[in-house]
């Protein structure tokens, strides 16, 4: 099914996006305050969000269903502990620990979305 390919594509970018920028922020590189850096999260995010709603509209699942809810809490915390990590916390060490138990809730994301159980 290609929405769920282009969801997978859209995950797999955002994760892999997230892991490069927390490397560059943390060693406290130039290239991650560049424009396209800072844009082009904000259209993969989109992407893997609208691939998302439009995933539960054609296989019918309600967003209430409890591994779907869980995705969801854990995508909030996602985004949270990446303000944290990018915006907020000043010190090297401090941006790797939220950057670190960010990468943590996307693992557990990725798990869920895999298993269709909350605890795996
Ligand atoms: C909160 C927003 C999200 C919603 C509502 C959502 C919803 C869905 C739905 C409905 C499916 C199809 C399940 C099926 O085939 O039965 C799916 C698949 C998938 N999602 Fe998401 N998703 C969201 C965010 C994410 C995130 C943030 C990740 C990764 C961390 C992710 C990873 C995946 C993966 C890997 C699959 C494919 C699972 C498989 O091949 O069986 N999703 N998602």
């Amino acid at each position: 099914m290609l929405l769920l390919k282009l969801h997978v594509l859209f995950v797999l970018l955002s994760g892999f996006g997230f892991f490069m920028r927390g490397l560059g922020h943390i060693k406290g590189q130039a290239w991650v305050q560049h424009k396209l850096v800072r844009i082009l999260p904000h259209v993969v995010d989109t992407g893997l969000l609208v691939t998302a709603i439009a995933l539960l509209v054609t296989l019918e699942i309600s967003p209430l269903t409890d591994w779907v809810l869980a995705k969801i809490i854990a995508l909030i915390a996602y985004i949270a502990l990446g303000v944290f990590a990018f915006k907020i916390a000043k010190t090297p060490a401090r941006k790797a620990l939220f950057w670190v138990l960010a990468l943590l809730v996307f693992a557990y994301m990725y798990g869920v979305a895999i298993t269709h159980s909350v605890t795996w």
